[in-house]
């Protein structure tokens, strides 16, 4: 005899949920926020983020990545089970103009945390009026490159050596903006 049994639906999973992600901006001076993310990239990770191998944040470089101040420098945390597991930033380089990097530890890395960040830098973005994101990036570094052509539609990716291009990604004005 054929029967069908209905399975319960699936549970909810925090590990497949950015909607269980909480997204906090950085408090200026937490470098223990910065040094516990650091510590979850992979050398992998470190290299497509700094671009050299980096096995560990010199205290000068800890200050410098904490020191965000919600404007000409914006660093934005995802939290998840209270762990901070991902920063996405962007520096004043000029005038409209900010320099962007993100990076996700390895073990949270494919469940929309650096979307949900970049998405979230985006509006910050073109809150405080910025025009243009670059993305330093190594040239095989193909899934922020998808990832941020994807969220920056009109990106363009400018070789800067064989090894290294920048990504400028157009941020598009908010509406109150474009009235204004
Ligand atoms: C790049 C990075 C931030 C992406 O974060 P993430 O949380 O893993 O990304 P997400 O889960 O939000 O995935 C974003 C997209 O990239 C795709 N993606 C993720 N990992 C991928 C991989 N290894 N290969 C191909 N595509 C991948 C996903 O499919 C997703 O696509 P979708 O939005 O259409 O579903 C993360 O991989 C990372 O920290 N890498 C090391 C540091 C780095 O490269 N920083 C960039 C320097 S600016």
């Amino acid at each position: 005899m054929h029967s069908t049994t209905l399975l319960p639906p699936r549970p909810p999973d925090l590990l497949l949920q950015p909607a269980g992600i909480a997204i906090r901006p950085l408090r200026r001076g937490d470098v223990a926020t910065v040094q516990v993310v650091f510590d979850g990239l992979s050398p992998r990770s470190r290299l497509l983020r700094f671009h050299a191998p980096v096995p560990r944040l010199s205290a000068r470089s800890r200050q410098v990545l904490a020191d965000a101040d919600g404007c000409r420098h914006v660093a934005l945390v995802a939290v998840a089970l209270s762990e901070p597991v991902g920063i996405a930033r962007f520096v004043r380089t000029g005038p409209g103009v900010a320099e962007l990097a993100v990076e996700v530890v390895d073990t949270w890395q494919g469940h929309g945390i650096g979307r949900a960040l970049l998405e979230e830098l985006r509006t910050h973005a073109a809150a405080l009026g910025y025009r243009e994101l670059h993305a330093e990036v190594l040239l095989g570094n193909e899934p922020v490159i998808a990832l941020l052509r994807r969220l920056f539609p009109g990106a363009v990716l400018h070789a800067d050596d064989p090894h290294t291009g920048t990504l400028v990604c157009p941020v598009q004005p908010r509406r109150a903006e474009v009235a204004a």
